[in-house]
């Protein structure tokens, strides 16, 4: 545990944030997102308690495990927890419990995150650098991907065997109707809040936990009358992505579609390197990271995007603190970092020179 930094004293206890850095680009991306709140600290007086924590393959390296309980049990203390990324090539070949990925997919179980909101919208100042063509996205898009967290293929049983033809693998997608129900009824809570317009992702004419997944949207539904809902079979979703994003609102997904689905979209708003997330659960903690991955090729050279991090400071703002005005002044200076032209490598277009990690940091810094 290290203690890095606690701001301005009040009357209010501090809000205690567990920082989680991990691997590859994870400590550099973390770290701008703490510039960014340690100046919404000073600028709206509010007091963030900043501890870090160890985990995924820094975890592995210094206590064995991906997940010490050390960091378990100070991010069930903490309000809310920030994470930069885990995992990378050094950690590939660990057997299966000392992964990187375990740790994260162990944290999100333990503090029973199952709602996973990954908000794709396109800024429009970075249209260029969709890979659509202008006309395809002239309206914009706003997509609020819902995907279930906590269960589904990713925890079902998994292993190997001997089988008729040799060695064999397995892995298990199960859903039962409660895990269901409670990630649907987020998904139209949020829809109401939106543009009432819902799509829930299955493949139900193959698999049957898709056709129970179905069957209970269809009956929750029935108690949101409001929201215009439908079903889209995954493929068709991952196609539709691409030909016309605009006509998504809200899509809810299993674990496993939603983890596929975030990553496809995302590219649609021109990077990863954009797209934030905030984990949810009954629990009081909240979990806040980027969907994209460590990087490792380009780890420690100034280069990464930290947006997506900053960005996931924002929801954290919004949802775990309940600071929406603070929440809505970050994306400002986001969009207002964008409107100055400043792109790092990743949003760059030919003839624009890209700034580093920490310039652009300073930048959303100096416009709040
Ligand atoms: C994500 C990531 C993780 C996931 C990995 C790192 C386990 O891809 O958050 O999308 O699959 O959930
Ligand atoms: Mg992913």
């Amino acid at each position: 545990m290290n203690q890095i930094s606690t701001t301005v004293s009040s009357e209010i206890p501090a809000k205690r944030i567990a920082l989680l850095k991990g691997d590859g680009i994870g400590p550099e991306i973390v770290s701008a997102a703490v510039r960014v709140l340690e100046r919404i600290a000073d600028r709206y007086g509010h007091s963030f308690w900043f501890q870090e924590y160890l985990i995924g393959g820094q975890a592995v390296e210094s206590c064995g495990s991906p997940l010490p309980e050390e960091t378990l049990a100070a991010c069930r203390e903490a309000d809310c927890v920030l994470l930069g990324a885990v995992g990378g090539p050094a950690y590939d070949s660990l057997p299966a419990p000392q992964r990187p990925e375990t740790g994260l997919l162990a944290l999100r179980s333990e503090l029973g995150l199952y709602a996973n909101l990954r908000p794709v919208r396109l800024f429009p100042q970075l249209a260029q650098t969709s890979p659509l063509r202008l006309e395809r996205i002239a309206s914009g898009f706003d997509i609020l991907i819902i995907r279930e967290l906590t269960g589904g293929i990713y925890f079902g049983k998994r292993g190997r065997r001997q089988g008729c033809f040799g060695e064999e693998a397995f892995d298990t997608e199960n859903y039962s109707r409660m895990e269901i129900e409670r990630i649907t009824h987020v998904a139209f809570q949020a829809a109401m809040k939106r543009n009432r317009r819902l799509i829930s992702v299955d493949k139900a004419n193959v698999l049957e936990s898709s056709r129970l997944w179905r069957e209970v949207v269809h009956d929750i539904s029935g108690g949101y009358p409001d929201v215009d809902s439908s079903d889209m079979l995954v493929d068709n979703a991952a196609m539709q992505l691409i030909r016309d994003p605009a006509q998504f609102d809200v899509l809810l997904t299993s674990n496993l579609f939603g983890d596929i689905l975030s990553d496809e979209a995302s590219q649609l708003t021109g990077s990863i390197g954009m797209l934030a997330s905030a984990s949810l659960g009954e629990g009081r903690s909240g979990l806040y990271e980027p969907i994209h991955g460590s990087a490792p090729d380009i780890a420690g050279k100034d280069i990464a995007n930290p947006i997506a991090t900053i960005l996931s400071a924002a929801m954290m703002l919004r949802h775990s603190l309940g600071l929406e005005q603070e929440a809505d002044a970050i994306e400002a200076a986001v969009e207002n970092v964008l409107d100055q032209g400043l792109r790092t490598a990743d949003i760059a277009i030919p003839g624009i020179t890209a700034i580093g990690t920490q310039a652009i940091t300073e930048a959303v810094v100096s416009a709040l």
